[in-house]
Order: structure tokens, then sequence, then C-alpha cells
């Protein structure tokens, strides 16, 4: 690599400088692309920012081209207190909807009859569920981009859309058209199903309530006031439309589709040219037949008339252009009926109120649960106990009620009230500003308390094996445990004195205790159940503090400045330390003699300058993936066996190259040690 320093020195000279910035670019865009999409950071937090730095210096003093579209642009702006009204230059319209291949042989008709046409051809896309957005490019460089809103004006979330990293900050050049001075953008923000299901896991460790479907959560995370919460949320982007286009010409919308795509925009490869309306039945079908195996999800496709002379001359209807239209699939909705409506207290002391209904079969899955979610929720759609509803499962998401067959009401039905005293444990209840949920401010709460000592316990956190739900809930209740450092306690006659407690078991457990008594710092952070403190940031934490004292005394400021973590977060550490209950816990940890062991940083692996051949199979990576982890911690991977080689990794089923190791000698390792080496020591499967 080129300079390494932190600032440009005077003699790099301008082309090494160029070098080294195209370079960091490829370096910074790579890492934050494994950091934010794919949750998976390979180099520290400090060095992702030094190189970030060295970036911002280096594009100081040596200006280019690329600016708009470096990393450096991304993320980085402060949080709003609200988003600016966003006028769009065009409004953006909406779609007629059309059920089943009746009504799209209609629409059809229609368009034949008013443009005295034979055959009309269309281009036929997937309708994407998530939300539209417009985005203004300025000479090619990305300037603004805003929601959908009412059509007229929606809310200016340029900098949230920067932090989409498959949205170009600036469009490619084309051969056949030139970029234009101005021309508007239009097309879907979405999220995949799974990372949305993992978001929605990471939201309830962290005590929050998890979005409904990829759709909410798209929405939500794009109109996020900080970016930097935004940046972490797998969000994508599919354009399928243009606005005013300036001086950009186009004849037809499948000339625009591809236009766009050379562009360098994200377009969806599913959109397809129909000839005529029997094509885009057979498109529909389809793209129905193959919609569950789609990593995102769709609600339907859109027809478009091709020819945009023929848009122009059908215009548009109360907002919908006659020349589009909306073919929806049947949502997988049923209707059943509210027994009860309970509420559960989670770990924070969320009280989250259920729906438990008359089981019925939504789209192949048998249904008695539905979240709620909270009481303004309820109230929203003046749902009672009694009521008949329609519930609606979208792919493997919870299970939402739609809304409330009024025409069923009786008078009979229960309206909901959210309890004044926590369920479990009787004691008050608040709400705060600005929070849509209700939590039970009693640390004692029982609720809490076990649903605490289970999180402690669970894989991700402590990993210790046998301590579940049940046995949690079984010690506390037994008065045996009063919090997670009560478990270090823990005697074999007390276990023994448990119902249905073997003598084998209770050794089992009382092993798998004392196994988690040296944990990884960033696992007994996370285990200690911090509000907003997930698994990555538990991460961050270590990382940076490598103690749990260093955490403990760090003040705010030294908090907000670690990249990722936001005030709130932020303020819920600095609380859960200040917390006198918490301190006590903490002091009993340590007379306990738990001692959580500090990360090994990156830096300072032995794989600098290291040769490494792998041999067999890895169980925890692929061969790409462990070259790529060599290569960023500044070792390199070879093929064959050779005098050189620094190590031999063994993994399953070894070949020959492990014998002509022992042959010369050279270190064998297994993948467990290979891993300890790289600073990712191995998190064992179940
Ligand atoms: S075209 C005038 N194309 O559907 C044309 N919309 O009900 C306006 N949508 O707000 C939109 N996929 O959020 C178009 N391939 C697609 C789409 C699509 C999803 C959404 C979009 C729009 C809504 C209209």
């Amino acid at each position: 690599m080129a300079g390494r320093e932190d600032s440009p020195s005077k003699i790099m000279d301008k082309e090494a400088a160029h070098q080294r910035i195209s370079e960091l670019r490829k370096t910074i865009e790579y890492h934050s692309a494994r950091y934010y999409q794919q949750d998976a950071p390979e180099i520290s937090d400090a060095e992702y920012d030094r190189l970030m730095k060295e970036l911002q210096n280096l594009e100081a003093c040596y200006p280019d081209d690329e600016l708009a579209s470096s990393p450096t642009q991304r993320v980085g702006a402060a949080p709003l207190s609200k988003f600016a009204p966003f006028t769009h230059p065009q409004p953006m319209l909406s779609l007629a909807n059309a059920f089943g291949a009746g009504e799209i042989r209609d629409f059809d008709s229609r368009i034949r009859r008013l443009a005295k046409v034979e055959r009309v051809d269309y281009v036929a896309e997937p309708k994407l569920d998530g939300l539209a957005v417009n985005l203004i490019y300025e000479n090619g460089q990305f300037r603004r981009g805003a929601t959908r809103g009412d059509g007229a004006v929606g809310e200016d979330v340029s900098q949230n859309l920067k932090t989409i990293a498959s949205l170009p900050l600036k469009m490619k050049t084309c051969a056949s058209h030139t970029i234009p001075e101005f021309i508007e953008v239009r097309g879907e923000v979405y999220m995949e199903k799974e990372p949305f299901e993992k978001l929605n896991r990471r939201r309830v460790e962290e005590g929050e309530a998890p979005f409904a479907n990829p759709r909410n959560a798209a929405a939500g995370s794009l109109r996020q006031l900080d970016p930097k919460i935004t940046a972490r949320r797998p969000l994508n982007i599919f354009l399928y439309g243009v606005g005013s286009a300036g001086n950009a010409a186009f004849g037809s919308h499948w000339e625009i589709i591809q236009t766009l795509a050379a562009w360098g925009f994200p377009v969806n490869p599913l959109i397809r040219q129909a000839s005529d309306i029997d094509a885009c039945i057979a498109y529909f079908e389809h793209i129905a037949s193959i919609r569950s195996s789609l990593p995102y999800d769709i609600d339907g496709v859109v027809l478009k008339v091709n020819r945009l002379e023929l848009q122009a001359l059908l215009g548009s209807v109360s907002r919908s252009p006659r020349w589009a239209l909306a073919c929806k699939f049947p949502a997988e909705q049923a209707a059943t009926v509210i027994q009860d409506i309970i509420v559960q207290v989670g770990r924070t002391g969320t009280l989250t109120p259920v729906a438990v209904m008359e089981p019925v079969n939504v789209g192949g899955v048998l249904v008695s649960r539905a979240t709620l979610h909270n009481e303004d929720e309820i109230l929203k759609k003046d749902i009672r106990v009694g009521d008949a509803v329609l519930i609606q499962r979208a792919g493997d998401v919870i299970p939402e009620v739609v809304s409330v067959i009024l025409s069923k009401r009786t008078g009979r039905e229960k309206e909901f009230r959210m309890p004044r005293a926590c369920p479990e444990c009787g004691s008050e209840i608040v709400r705060q500003a600005g929070e849509a949920a209700h939590r039970c401010v009693n640390l004692s709460c029982p609720a809490q308390l076990k649903e605490h000592i289970r999180h402690f316990a669970s894989r991700g956190a402590m990993d210790i094996e046998g301590l579940g739900e049940k046995l949690s809930a079984q010690l506390f209740d037994a008065k045996l445990i009063n919090d997670p450092a009560d478990l270090y306690f823990l005697t074999k006659e007390q276990l023994l004195g448990l119902d249905r407690q073997a003598e084998k078991s209770a050794e089992n457990l009382l092993d798998a205790i004392e196994r988690s008594r040296t944990p990884a710092l960033d696992k007994f952070i996370f285990a200690l159940g911090i509000r907003h403190v997930g698994e990555r940031t538990a991460k961050l934490l270590a990382h940076h503090f490598g103690s749990l004292e260093a955490l403990m005394s760090a003040g705010r400021e030294e908090l907000t400045a670690i990249h990722e973590i936001g005030p709130e977060i932020a303020q819920s550490i600095l609380e859960f330390f200040a917390e006198a209950k918490n301190r006590i816990v903490l002091e009993k940890f340590q007379r306990a003699g738990l001692s959580p062991q500090a990360p090994v940083p990156p830096a300072q692996t032995g794989l600098q300058g290291k040769s490494f051949v792998f041999t067999g199979s890895l169980e925890s990576m692929g061969r790409n993936e462990a070259k790529a982890v060599v290569e960023s911690l500044g070792g390199v991977v070879h093929s064959s066996v050779t005098g050189k080689t620094s190590y031999v990794v063994a993994g399953r089923e070894p070949g020959s190259k492990l014998e002509k190791a022992r042959k010369q000698n050279i270190p064998v390792i297994s993948e467990e040690e290979f891993l300890t080496m790289a600073g990712r020591p191995i998190r064992r499967p179940a």
C-alpha cells in the first residue's frame, strides 16, 4: 500500500495522492458494506475511522471530480430535528389497481379504444413493496431526494438516501444518452426479507418492538432523523422511472429502463417487454409463481404502456395515469375473532399487547396470535376483545391485524385498556413522552428479571447451556437467584432441591456456569441487557473500551464520539451504570470472580506478513471469506505448501497438503486456532 500517514505529506506527488485516494475509496466502500450491510466488520472501528480520516485529509488537499461519489459523502450529516418539505418538480402519481386477468384485459381494451389502435405494447415490472422516492441529479451528481409524501410534497430525506450503498452518488456516462443537466429519477426503497428478519431479531434482543413487515421497516428506516441509524439499516433501491427529465429525450419506457441501468442505477432485472396484453398476463402469472422465492416482498406487478407519446395521449385521471396499472396479488388474509388481548412484559419492561385469536389458517399456516404492537395501534384500528378481524401474514412475518370487520360488531365487544399496573408485579406503568411503548418501571419486576436472566444466559450472550426460559424462571421462583450474578453462587445442594433436578443435570448446569466465568468482553456487555445495546453495539463498545471499567467510567461525549453510537444509546448506557441496583449486581459479578476478556485488536493479530495455506473445508466460513480475513489482516493465502508457508490451516477432511506440511515441519493449526489468531474466536453452534 502507498503512503499510510494520516495527513497527506508534502512530498506526496499529485499522482500518488490520487492513486491513494482511489484505493482508499475502494477499501472504505468494501469495509462499510461489511460493517453496515453485512453486519460483519473485518477491521476495528478505530481502523475504519483512520482510513476515513486519511481520505478526508487527502480529499481536502487534492480535490477531484469523483468527490461527490466518495464514501466520505455518504454518512456524516448530523441528526435533524425534522425533515424539510420537498416539492416534487413533477408530481408523483399513484397507480390504479386491478385484481385478476379480467380487470387486466379491461385496462388494455380501454387503452386500445382511447388510442384507436389494435395492439399496445407494454413494459411489465414487479411491484415492490417499499416506499417510493424521488431523486434529483444535476449534471450527473446526486443532489437531493425525497419521499413521495402526498405526491405533490414529500420529505427531504437526502442524507438518509445517501447512506444506501446501492444508490449511485454519481451517474455513469453512457454512449446513447448524454447525462442531463437535471433529472428526477424515481424508484422504490425496500428491504430484503432476510436482512429484515435479522434486523427484527436484533430489535427484539435490544428490547425494541419489531417492525411488522419489511415495508414498515424500510419506511421507518428511511425516515430516521439521524442518518447514522439509517446507515445501519439494510436498505436497497430499485429505480423504475423518471419525472421531469430535462433535456434527456426518450421514446419509450423500455428505453428509460435501459438508460437508467446504463447510467449506473440499480434496475430490477425482472423487468420485461411485453408485446401485448396476453404476454402481460403470462408475466403476471410467472411472477406470482416465483414470488415466494424472491429475496424481497412484492405485492403485484406494474404494467406500463411502452410508447411515451401514447402515454402522453392517454394522460391521467384522479392522480393515476391511464397508461399504467398495478395488478395486485391476493393478500394472504383471513378472518377470525379476537378472544382476548393479553399483555406481555419484556426484558426492558416494555408492555406488548398480543391478540389471542380463534386459530385460523392463513396461507397454509395456523395462526392464533398476532402482535398489536402498542396501545396507539389498538386505538388507531379500534380493536376490541370479541371483534371479528381481518388478519394478514406477509411472508414469514409475525401476523398482524389489518382491520376490524365493523359490520360484525354486536355491541358486546370490550374496549382494551392498557393496564395501569404491571400485570406481573403490580408496579406503576409509565409512558414516556415521544415513546409508543408503555413500560413497567420496576427494575425488580419478576417478569423482567426472569427475562433478564434468560437473556444473560442465552446463546449470543453468556451461552450458558441448559439455562433457558423454564429453568431461569424456576430458579427465580424458588428464590435461588434474583439476578444473573447470583448464578455464580449456586450450589449443587440448592439445585437438587428443585423439582425434577437430577444429580447429572445439576452438575451439567454448574459446569456450564463455570465455563462462562471468562466471557469475551463483548458477550458480557451484551449479556448485561442494557437497553439499545445489542450484539453489534456491544462489540463496538468492547473494541473501543477494552474493559468494563473503562466503559463504566465513559462520559456522554466519549460514547457518542464512537462511530454508530448516537445520543439515545449513550443515554441508555449512562443510565444503566448510574442505576444503584445495576451497580450492586456488577459488584457481585466481581466478587464471583467473573473476568471478561478484552478483544484482541485486529492490528495485533499474528497474521501480518504471514503466509497461509488452507486444506479441507472450514466450518465457519468458505475459502473466499477465509482469504478475505487473512488479507484484511495483512497476511497472504497461497494454494500450495512451500518452504515459505507460515501456517497450514487444516479443516475437515484435509488433503495431501497436510502431509506435506508435516514433512516440512510447517506448523499446522486447526480452524479454531486460526480464528483465535485472527481475533474472531469461534462461536460454537448448538
Ligand atoms: S410506477 C405513475 N413502478 O407503487 C407511475 N410504481 O401505487 C407511478 N411501486 O408509489 C409509479 N413498484 O411506491 C411504479 N415498478 C413500479 C413500482 C411502483 C412499486 C409503488 C410505488 C408507487 C406505488 C403506486
